[in-house]
């Protein structure tokens, strides 16, 4: 079983959602998949898939205008919520310390929070790939979870580039990432790859050692490119 995560960003609309979830009703897989969508979207999902955010606030309630609470979240019916995506990291400054508060916030509204570290190309080219991995995921993980978690790794250079780390670089980091979970007391923690997954790769990726599953930006918009990503593992 692996964890197929779509991340629809500012795309689509709630017609377009509707169709998704009954397409994807129809699938017999035992995967587990998630889709996140915009907040005006949200939703209980159905059997099969299960509805995300893709960010929420790091405060609990006030004069943040804009801004979406993990209980707002967690009151449509929507069980996960992606944090710390490499996007919310570059436009709305969120830091390491941020998406620790919010990934506090998610779980103390029974929400999935699913934790993105990854390097950029500045990182990647100065060698700090691995430090800015390990210290995303010590420093964006709470300290006191005592229940679900995913992490997901995004090589940020490579989201939506088409560009994708050789099968040994990924390898590397998820290595590293179980490693460091196991280190804090959060071993079998489900770590997803995400960046550029497509139906051809897809499979190849999930068979890389500590692989759970994917997290799918462009790939995740069309019914026709994501079930063979679905499919492409048992
Ligand atoms: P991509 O996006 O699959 O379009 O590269 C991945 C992501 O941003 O989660």
């Amino acid at each position: 079983m692996k964890i197929i995560a779509g991340n629809w960003k500012m795309n689509g609309t709630r017609s377009d959602l509707t169709k998704m979830l009954c397409t994807l009703s129809n699938l017999d897989t035992a995967n587990r998949i998630i889709l996140c969508v915009p907040y005006t979207m949200l939703c209980g999902g159905n059997d099969v898939v299960s509805i995300g955010a893709q960010d929420i606030s790091c405060h609990t309630h006030g004069a943040f205008t804009g801004e979406i609470s993990a209980q707002m979240v967690a009151e449509t019916g929507a069980k996960y919520t992606i944090i710390g995506h490499s996007e919310c990291r570059a436009y709305h400054g969120d830091t390491n310390s941020t998406v620790r508060q919010k990934a506090t916030l998610a779980l103390a509204n029974g929400l999935i929070p699913i934790i993105c570290v990854g390097e950029t190309m500045d990182e990647k080219q100065a060698g700090k790939t691995m430090a800015v991995i390990e210290s995303g995921v010590r420093e964006s993980i709470p300290s006191d979870v005592n229940t679900d978690i995913i992490v997901a790794y995004e090589p940020r250079w490579a989201i939506g580039a088409g560009l994708t780390p050789t099968p040994s670089e990924i390898a590397e980091a998820h290595t590293l990432i179980a490693n460091t979970l196991s280190d804090m007391g959060l071993a079998g923690t489900p770590v997803l790859y995400g960046a550029s997954v497509k139906g051809n790769n897809a499979a190849e990726i999930m068979s890389i050692p500590h692989v759970d599953g994917v997290l799918v930006g462009g790939a995740s918009l069309k019914s026709d490119d994501f079930i063979p990503i679905i499919t492409s593992v048992k």
